[in-house]
């Protein structure tokens, strides 16, 4: 069987018949009648099968009993044009051999229940699912465009320590990393002694690259992150988890507006790489979840997005609660947005992606550039339709003393800050950079609604499979 070359399912389905070809993967079906069978093979290159035809007489029956859902086999045979009107070839199977079998009992992976729901609870198989193989080339082809779009720019992808003493955010849900015994910790004074620590002092996991991206940005000018962050927020939503991936850009002598151009063309851009480079999967995920997701898609490239200050936003969700519209959480001028808020301000209100600006200063992190009001900031949230937030950033403020002024005001402490005050003593350029969730992108892009199914090993609170 070897000394023919193995073909990818997914350019089988697109060659001439005639040849002989070799096909590995594992059976998504069988059926047929007792002459002949029909199985669907896939190999995860495509969300498609190739039918594999098997003329009983040829094959032994213990052979053919094998193969099942789930099992996995390699099939020589002919290509030939399909009788079927599903599908333009198929193989006529000559020789089959079986790698693995699949006991139909007790594989976790049947027909009868693949809710998204059912499938988290045995998330170890479900990567072996249709759904979950679209999930996963879609997100690599994300990943993907994402280094394409910063590398076209010239910008430089730098990579942001995992481990940190820093919680750049203010936010305070962070995950310790300790080599301390937690049955014995070492004290001084009542306090702990994390001089005995690995690091010789307190470390977390980060919760942003941002400020260590700033070191780049004001050194190479125009830079970009593109990895894991953890969060200890005990919030289990649909759209949170404790581990999720981040693209974090920062570029000097880019005020806001330059800032919230690039973040639009960004996310424009990655949408449109969907469309151009992943409409199998993109067409499975909309016939089976969300008949409203390519248009949707569409949608958004092909518009410009709504620029809205968060002082008018708040004047539209208090109009809107007058006439009658309820939200579960109150909203008046100060307060945080929740979910419902910025789904009313994208879906109802103006029916396209929202960039919301000038925010409060309370409710936002101490680097944002304040704004002459001396009450609100330079920061910039974009809202999309479905999900809510899925970038967040601003332009960062460039004052040494206006930082150091709102560092003290917070009652952080400036020692621990000192690496990056430091840009702002040396050679302080106007700057402003943005992170973006790549699994809030990814929710968008396959029309998924629980953040849980667009990543392989989701870590949310009291759940750490694998
Ligand atoms: O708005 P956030 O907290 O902003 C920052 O971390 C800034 N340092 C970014 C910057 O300016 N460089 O987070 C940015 C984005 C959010 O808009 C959201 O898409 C995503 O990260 N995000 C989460 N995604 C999944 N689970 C969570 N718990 C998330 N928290 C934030
Ligand atoms: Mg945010």
């Amino acid at each position: 069987m070897e000394e023919l070359k193995r073909t990818k399912v997914k350019e089988l389905l697109y060659s001439n018949p005639g040849a002989d070809v070799l096909a590995k993967g594992w059976v998504r079906t069988k059926r047929g009648n007792k002459q002949v069978k029909f199985i669907a093979l896939n190999d995860g290159s495509t969300v498609n099968n190739i039918q594999i035809v098997v003329n009983t007489e040829l094959f032994d029956d213990e052979l053919i009993a094998k193969i099942t859902t789930g099992a996995s086999i390699g099939v020589k045979g002919t290509l030939v044009e399909s009788e079927g009107d599903q599908q333009a070839v198929e193989i006529q199977a000559k020789e089959i051999e079986l790698y693995g079998e699949c006991d139909p009992m007790k594989y976790p992976i049947q027909k009868k229940n693949t809710s998204l729901e059912y499938l988290r609870t045995v998330a170890h198989m479900r990567l072996r699912t249709n759904t979950f193989g679209a999930i996963l080339r879609i997100r690599h082809n994300m990943a993907f465009a994402i280094h394409k779009f910063f590398n076209d720019k010239g910008f430089v992808y730098l990579n942001t320590p995992l481990i940190t003493e820093s919680d750049a955010e203010g936010a305070g849900d962070m995950f310790q990393v300790t080599t301390l015994d937690l049955a014995n910790v070492p004290m001084h004074k009542d306090k702990v002694d994390f001089g005995k620590d690995f690091f010789g002092k307190k470390t977390s996991l980060t919760v942003s690259g941002q400020l260590e991206g700033e070191l780049g940005a004001t050194a190479v000018g125009e830079i970009y992150t593109f990895g894991p962050t953890f969060r200890a927020e005990n919030s289990n939503t649909p759209r949170h988890l404790a581990e999720f991936w981040m693209i974090e850009p920062e570029m000097a002598f880019y005020d806001n507006y330059d800032n919230m151009a690039l973040a639009e063309e960004f996310v424009k851009y990655l949408v449109k790489y969907a469309l151009d480079n992943c409409m199998d999967d993109l067409k499975f995920l909309n016939d089976k979840y969300d008949d409203g997701l390519i248009e949707r898609l569409r949608s958004v490239i092909g518009i410009p997005f709504q620029v809205v200050t968060y002082t008018e936003g708040i004047k539209i969700l208090e109009d809107a609660i007058q006439n009658g519209t309820q939200f579960e959480y109150p909203v008046h001028w100060g307060t945080d947005l929740q979910s419902e808020h910025e789904r009313y301000l994208v879906e109802k209100h103006f029916g396209k992606p929202v960039i919301l600006i000038d925010f409060p200063k309370d409710i936002k992190a101490f680097y944002m550039k304040q704004n002459e009001d001396g009450k609100t900031v330079r920061g910039m949230d974009i809202l999309f339709p479905k999900i809510g937030e899925i970038i967040g950033g601003s332009e960062r403020e460039a004052s040494l003393e206006k930082l150091e002024e709102r560092i003290d005001e917070l009652g952080m402490s400036r020692k621990n800050l000192e690496w990056y005050i430091d840009t702002r003593r040396f050679g302080s350029v106007p700057h402003s950079g943005f992170g973006l969730g790549f699994e809030r992108l990814l929710l968008f892009v396959t029309g998924m609604s629980n953040i849980r199914d667009v990543i392989p090993f989701p870590r949310t609170p009291k759940n750490a499979e694998f």
